[in-house]
């Protein structure tokens, strides 16, 4: 591992562009709960019921009540080493893109700036007539959540199962893995598109990629290098 550690440390120090690819693991630390694994999400809900376009069609109340009970979780919850981590590389490293699956803000709470958001942000709605986004961090939200302008149902600004993802920030994800040099994959288990092929993607295109991950996922035998461990213990040490 120390071995490991050094040679990815020496590639990040040389490389003029690099991306980061992360997942709820990166935030598990800080206390926000991931989908999968043991105490995952999803061992309790069912993304149908609660992360689909249907869903919110059928039952838009259950929906709310869902996404507000996780704002309340991660409200209180601060960045942790491994967020500051990625920060310092955005600093040291002359290009450099954070590609993020999580909706938790942590990112931008650490101080990372180049940020794409695939899955949107939880602190955000969206007018489900007008389409208009708005900032909005209330955890009790009243119901039914209603545009300031149109006055039809707000929803979260996030990205369900079944939607596509914002094709701006897909292009600018591309252009972000087709030209770093070193990829870092953190928390994440791999296995939601289009961003578990994504390691591939830099990879074909020349890039060193590091997966850092407490446990093997199915990208860890593509990886260049794989870090078993926790991202808030081995972030830090690669700077
Ligand atoms: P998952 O919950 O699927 O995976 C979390 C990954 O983080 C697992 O592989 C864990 O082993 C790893 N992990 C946990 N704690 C860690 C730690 N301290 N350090 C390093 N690794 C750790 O989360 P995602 O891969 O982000 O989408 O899930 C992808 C998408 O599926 C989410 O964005 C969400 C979800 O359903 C939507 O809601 C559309």
């Amino acid at each position: 591992m120390d071995k490991l550690i050094t040679e990815v440390k020496d590639r990040l120090q040389r490389a003029k562009c690099a991306a980061a690819l992360t997942g709820a693991g990166i935030s598990a630390e800080s206390g926000v709960p991931t989908f999968r694994g043991q105490e995952g999400l999803w061992k309790n809900f069912r993304p149908e019921d609660l992360a689909t376009p249907e869903a919110f069609a059928r039952d838009p109340k259950l929906v709310w009540e869902w996404y507000l009970w996780r704002r309340g979780r991660i409200a209180p919850c601060a960045p942790n080493p491994a967020h500051h981590a990625l920060v310092t590389l955005e600093q040291r490293i002359p290009d450099f893109t954070l590609i993020t699956q999580n909706v938790d803000g942590l990112h931008r709470r650490a101080g990372s700036r180049n940020i794409l958001h695939l899955h949107g942000t939880i602190w955000e709605v969206r007018c489900t007539g007008c389409g208009r986004v708005e900032e909005n961090r209330d955890p009790d939200l009243a119901y039914p959540p209603l545009c300031s302008g149109c006055k039809k149902l707000l929803r979260p600004n996030v990205v369900w199962f079944g939607e596509a993802l914002d094709p701006a920030i897909l292009a600018r994800a591309e252009e972000a893995l087709n030209k770093c040099e070193v990829l870092l994959v953190v928390g994440t288990s791999a296995v939601v598109q289009p961003a578990a092929s994504m390691a591939l993607w830099a990879k074909r295109a020349g890039a060193y990629v590091v997966e850092i991950n407490l446990e093997p996922t199915p990208l860890s035998r593509a990886v260049d290098s794989s870090l078993q461990g926790k991202a808030g213990e081995i972030l830090p040490r690669l700077l």
